[in-house]
């Protein structure tokens, strides 16, 4: 993976730091974006240490529901780094726990824009440069709730849907040109977006319950989930693309 370059929006928390140690200690430079400058200062420092092979690391301040500042975002790693390899589009909120009947309007509207609209101007300006190069992969994540469906989750997984479909059909559209577009499902995963589930302040869900959902009766870690990124952004899955990699512990399989 040497002399390649890959963007993770999110990047600077969670899964997205996870995949980002991962390829910058496998000599990937690392472009990870996000809208908390110290967090993302933080994250560089952690993944430059493990960085080998002359791997340079990023953080670039960047809300992905703005189009204009997506498109600029990709601009400007090309003009630094002359291309875009990989691009991980990792950054998602999940902001409400409730039947869809009970659920907030504006709630759901903010993870329309955030989870769909904020994911498909990434794909879209990723796909545009990769088209000049000829080659590139990327990885949407989707989600367990982007395949079957979740209790109390009912507007989240309808974002996670989406991307499931937007990922298949954009495999299709450019499996011919060199593109590989790929969707990882993560089961429940301890990292800060189900934060609120976890402390005990969410009356639908605290950690027994989700555990007891997944068949390996545990949650996820962020490694796990990494992994699955990395190999599906690497030449080892040379072959697979419009695929929705599940890691999650059996859940899928129920
Ligand atoms: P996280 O909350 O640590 O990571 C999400 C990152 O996206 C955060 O750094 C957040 O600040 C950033 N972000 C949110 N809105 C943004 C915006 N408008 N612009 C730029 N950055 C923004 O949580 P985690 O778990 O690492 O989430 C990563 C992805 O994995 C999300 O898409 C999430 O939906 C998905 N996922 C997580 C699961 C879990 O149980 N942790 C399960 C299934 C999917």
């Amino acid at each position: 993976m040497m002399n390649q370059t890959a963007l993770i929006t999110g990047g600077a928390s969670g899964i997205g730091k996870e995949t980002a140690l991962k390829l910058a200690s496998r000599g990937v430079t690392v472009v990870i974006s996000g809208r908390r400058e110290e967090l993302g200062a933080e994250a560089v420092k952690e993944i430059e240490a493990v960085a080998t092979g002359g791997a340079r690391i990023r953080f670039i301040h960047n809300d992905v529901t703005s189009e204009a500042d997506v498109k600029a975002m990709i601009e400007q790693i090309v003009a630094e780094f002359g291309r875009l390899d990989m691009a991980v589009n990792n950054a998602g909120i999940s902001n409400e726990t409730a039947s869809v009947d009970l659920s907030d309007s504006s709630k759901f509207q903010a993870m329309v824009e955030t989870n769909i609209l904020g994911l498909y101007y990434c794909q879209k300006y990723e796909v545009q440069q990769m088209l000049k190069q000829g080659k590139g992969s990327i990885v949407n994540l989707a989600s367990i709730a982007g395949i079957n469906g979740m209790p109390w989750a009912g507007t989240y997984a309808a974002t996670k849907h989406a991307v499931a479909g937007l990922t298949k059909s954009s495999a299709l559209d450019h499996a011919a040109q060199g593109l590989r577009i790929n969707g990882v499902a993560p089961g429940a995963v301890k990292t800060d977006i189900i934060a609120a589930q976890l402390d005990g302040s969410d009356p639908n869900y605290n950690e027994d319950v989700i555990s007891a959902m997944h068949p390996m009766n545990r949650l996820g870690v962020p490694g796990e989930i990494a992994n699955g990124i990395a190999w599906l952004l690497s030449d080892e899955a040379s072959f697979v693309t419009g695929h929705i990699l599940t890691i999650d512990g059996g859940f899928t399989a129920k």
